[in-house]
């Protein structure tokens, strides 16, 4: 491409595909409904996956367990800094845009392939719908939260989880007009796909039994990229491991800081979706920093234990299962007495209803240029 072609733009036709951006290992629970919903109502989309989950665990799994089609573009760009990581996207996106001239770029979540897309196309004029618009954790330490409020500002159209997610972004100016209220996405793939997760044997394969174990799933780089943090982490859940055993998938991030095994928690490499779904589903308690396990677990009906101090995803809390803890050894154990005694509740939020790949294509059809 001759030097200055790529600042041009291009008007976006309405006849162009929906160009959906994956990268990271939740970006493809939450496309995999919207693909599907797309193809049922002749809607051409394509799929772009930038490459930011590699390992065939992290990424070929979801797309052969949950139907996605293989991607018509793959950029490849891999791990690296967020800088680099970023601009390698930005770099390989800018061409597909330019070829495929989409109507429509449709980003999920708040990863750095979510932010990297998201400004490319702006740039380039392409409308573009941000999946997961106006979660907030007010921790600017976290990427994730630059990500997800660059990439708001840079969208034609929010698609938002939740009513905190709604206020968030009338709050911060975004015009009424240029944000739907469409429900959590997580959820379509997640009911969708119960029945066939519970028929998985994975409890049967790891010796677990309904009821009687928990999940541990840590990424956060606040929890594990340092080591004395990490290791006072594994110290309360060795504890908590005494009267409960725990399963633990470990993700790459994390898979070799790990130092010697740890009594009661068996750790197995990364999961598949479905069995990752089962996993939780009949566990007593899962304790975590993710931001979808955080959610799964409230559609659920399962405890969740977050170990962070903030989360963006407030209305677990506030109406599903979650407890939001932080990292104090005493708070944690507290949460979990509280769920051994039965004393967490929770309900399903409203439009967390399997619904939600319907109302996007409805609010992305209906949004005026
Ligand atoms: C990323 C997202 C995070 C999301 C998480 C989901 C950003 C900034 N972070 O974090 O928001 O919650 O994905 O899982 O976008 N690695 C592998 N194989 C892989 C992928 C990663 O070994 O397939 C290892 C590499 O050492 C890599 C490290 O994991 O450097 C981190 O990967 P990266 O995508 O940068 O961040 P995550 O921690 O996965
Ligand atoms: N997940 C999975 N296997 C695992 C751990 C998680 O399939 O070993 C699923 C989980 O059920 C959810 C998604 O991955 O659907 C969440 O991704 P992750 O926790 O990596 O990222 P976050 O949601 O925090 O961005």
């Amino acid at each position: 491409m001759a030097p200055g072609a790529a600042t041009q733009g291009f008007d976006a036709p309405r006849s162009g595909p929906i160009a959906l951006v994956v990268g990271a290992r939740p970006n493809f629970v939450k496309v995999a409904p919207l693909q599907a919903e797309l193809d049922r109502r002749g809607l051409r989309s394509i799929l772009v996956h930038t490459g930011q989950h590699y390992d065939p665990a992290m990424s070929d799994v979801f797309f052969d367990e949950l139907g996605i089609r293989a991607p018509e573009h793959h950029l490849g760009v891999g791990s690296a800094s967020h800088a680099v990581q970023t601009a390698r996207i930005m770099e390989a996106f800018e061409g597909v845009v330019l070829a495929e001239r989409p109507s429509w770029v449709v980003v999920p979540g708040d990863v750095n392939s979510t932010m990297a897309a998201s400004l490319v196309a702006a740039k380039l004029g392409a409308k573009v719908a941000h999946l997961e618009a106006g979660l907030r954790s007010r921790d600017w330490t976290m990427p994730e939260e630059i990500n997800r409020v660059v990439t708001d500002r840079v969208s034609d159209l929010l698609l938002a989880p939740s009513a905190d997610a709604v206020e968030n972004l009338l709050a911060e100016g975004y015009p009424e007009r240029s944000v739907a209220l469409v429900g959590n996405i997580m959820a379509d793939t997640l009911l969708a796909n119960l029945e066939r997760a519970r028929a998985r044997p994975v409890l049967a394969d790891l010796g677990l039994d309904p009821g009687g174990y928990g999940v541990v799933t840590l990424h956060r780089p606040s929890n594990v990229d340092d080591p004395a943090t990490l290791d006072r982490l594994l110290d309360v859940l060795e504890h908590v491991a005494r009267d409960l055993p725990l399963v633990w998938p470990v993700h790459p991030r994390v898979a070799s800081r790990l130092g010697p095994a740890r009594p009661g928690i068996r750790t197995v490499a990364p999961v598949g979706y479905l069995d990752s779904v089962a996993l939780q589903a009949d566990a007593q308690m899962v304790l975590t920093d993710s931001g979808g396990v955080q959610e799964e677990t409230t559609v659920l009906g399962v405890p969740c234990v977050t170990l962070r101090t903030t989360t963006e995803r407030p209305i677990t809390v506030t109406e599903g299962t979650n407890q939001l803890v932080g990292t104090d050894p005493e708070a944690i154990l507290h949460a979990v007495g509280r769920i051994r005694a039965g004393a967490i509740e929770g309900r399903r939020p409203p439009l967390w209803d399997g619904r939600t790949a319907g109302r996007v294509v409805d609010a992305i059809e209906g949004h005026g240029s």
